[in-house]
């Protein structure tokens, strides 16, 4: 399927998620492209998340009599037109001039992670693509005051869950950044700050969070998703608190000796027994990679570089690309395994 474009990149079809980083590498600073590109350390998670993905095989099966695939789903109470969201990225501002208004008006009806580190305030990012499917990222703060502050301007801004990441109380080594000397701008990511915070949203995290700040935060009314999970103890204590699971390991950014998110994810599906939405996010690439994460127990699949790459190279219309890419390829997939829903797409697949 190839859909007409304009701006940046006229007359290309829709691109590769490799094309599209090179897209963004020629139109970024470098320090900007590294910081997006990168992981921890030696980068050996980054690689696991495509690694394990790759290493995955599907077998078809025939005569089926699957017609045209229906990739709707309903998740967290929100019906999507397919399966594939955005995760929740930082500092869109270092990205394009639009930053997240862009991406929400690209994503348009399907699932956007509004993040906290952002350049424009969450009520302009509801109001760009206003009625949309949108949840809020938060990272706990040291100041409780200020997360429940966020928690109920997203609330009142329509966002309708609140997705609390668990994979970065503490900066990480990023050896490129740090060989970069990257260091993004603070306006670009203070989009949401308060003055009554007590501190800046950036680096006002707070570094020890337990389980009774989710309790917490619980009671402010909004569903809870947690992002960052890896181990099935972990979503099993989620999925018995009413919580969202979001299998990540933040893209490989945090531990290089992370699992790969895709590897972690059969196990926490065992754990969460279908009680709670389940998510996963690390690696996804291709349509074919979202049909191995739902056969792996995922309800949906999150992108991160691959939106962030879309955004810097082709703003809205670049973001919208992608994901019109990632479902006719996942439509096409489904065609050619012999399953019509999402429900079909199951562990026999990946055998
Ligand atoms: C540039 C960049 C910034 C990110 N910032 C955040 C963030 O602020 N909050 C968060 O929860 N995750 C953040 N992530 C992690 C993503 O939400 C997601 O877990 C990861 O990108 C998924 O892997 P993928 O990039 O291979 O799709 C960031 C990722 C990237 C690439």
């Amino acid at each position: 399927m190839l859909v007409p474009r304009r701006g940046l990149l006229a007359s290309t079809p829709l691109l590769a998620t490799e094309r599209l980083e090179a897209e963004a590498a020629r139109v970024l600073p470098r320090g900007v492209a590294d910081w997006i590109a990168g992981g921890a350390g030696g980068e050996a998670a980054l690689a696991r998340n495509r690694a394990a993905l790759e290493a995955a095989t599907l077998t078809p099966r025939v005569l089926t009599g699957a017609g045209p695939a229906d990739l709707r789903r309903r998740i967290g109470g929100i019906d999507l037109p397919h399966p594939i969201g955005i995760a929740p990225f930082g500092l869109h501002g270092l990205m394009h001039p639009d930053a997240e208004a862009a991406t929400a008006r690209g994503a348009g009806s399907a699932l956007f992670i509004v993040p906290m580190v952002a350049t424009l305030p969450l009520e302009a990012v509801a109001a760009a693509a206003p009625g949309a499917p949108r949840w809020m990222q938060i990272y706990l703060q040291a100041d409780r005051g200020a997360t429940r502050d966020l928690a109920a301007r997203a609330k009142a801004a329509g966002h309708g869950a609140l997705v609390v990441t668990l994979s970065a109380p503490v900066a990480a080594w990023r050896e490129r950044d740090i060989a970069n000397r990257f260091a993004p701008d603070p306006a670009r990511g203070n989009g949401n700050d308060r003055p009554a915070y007590a501190r800046p949203l950036q680096g006002g995290t707070d570094p020890a969070p337990t389980w009774r700040d989710i309790e917490a935060l619980q009671r402010e009314g909004m569903p809870i998703m947690l992002k960052g999970i890896l181990h099935p103890d972990d979503a099993a204590r989620a999925a018995g608190m009413g919580c969202g699971v979001i299998v990540s390991n933040h893209g490989g950014r945090q531990m290089e000796s992370n699992p790969a998110s895709f590897a972690a994810l059969p196990r926490v599906a065992a754990a969460v027994r279908g009680r709670v939405p389940l998510l996963m996010d690390g690696g996804i690439r291709r349509g074919e990679d979202v049909v191995k994460a739902l056969a792996a127990g995922a309800d949906a699949v999150l992108v991160g570089r691959p939106a962030a790459w879309a955004l810097a190279s082709g703003g809205a219309e670049g973001v919208r690309d992608l994901l019109a890419r990632l479902a006719a390829e996942l439509s096409t997939a489904m065609r050619l395994l012999g399953v019509e829903r999402l429900s079909a797409i199951d562990r026999r697949l990946l055998d």
